[in-house]
């Protein structure tokens, strides 16, 4: 039986500056997923506190939630892009295609491998996409509301 997952993509701020989100979106959608979800989003440092609320207690979780904030790009209202995809094995083929969060580490030919950099103590690695089933469908709910997403 086909698997069908749902996952959240974010394009985070240093690739809106890099003006890459459209080449993201590009070897994303390359994957034959559906896209069911797309806003633009100006977030509070609450929601991304609670995105990365796994973070918590680590010495970069402040690094990272500034660069999420934009601080460390220059874009306007620290915007991301959020996305929902859906389809067979979706939080894999995402995850496969974006690469390991280190994107020192990551394969070159995957989106982090290609443009993502370390500075400080931050990865800034250009995406965000879910790690599994239960956490897909708690951060579609905090970054989308239920109308916001195609039901399929
Ligand atoms: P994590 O949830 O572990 O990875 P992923 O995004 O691949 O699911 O970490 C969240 C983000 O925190 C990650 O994308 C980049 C940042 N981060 C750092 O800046 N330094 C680190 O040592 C780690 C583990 C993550």
């Amino acid at each position: 039986m086909a698997n069908i997952e749902r996952t959240l993509v974010l394009i985070k701020p240093d690739a809106i500056e890099k003006r890459i989100s459209g080449l993201i979106l590009d070897r994303l959608d390359r994957l034959g997923l559906q896209l069911t979800g797309a806003k633009v989003v100006s977030p509070t440092e609450e929601l991304i506190r609670t995105h990365y609320k796994h973070l918590a207690g680590t010495p970069f979780v402040d690094g990272v939630v500034d660069y999420m904030m934009g601080k460390y790009n220059n874009v306007p209202n620290h915007k991301i892009y959020a996305f929902v995809f859906q389809g067979e094995d979706a939080i894999a083929k995402v995850r496969g295609e974006i690469g390991s969060t280190n994107p020192e580490k990551a394969a070159p030919w995957t989106i982090r491998g290609s443009f993502g950099r370390i500075i400080g103590d931050v990865m800034q690695n250009c995406v965000h996409a879910s790690g599994a089933p239960d956490e897909a469908e708690q951060e579609i709910a905090l970054w989308f509301k239920p109308e916001e997403v195609l039901d399929f």
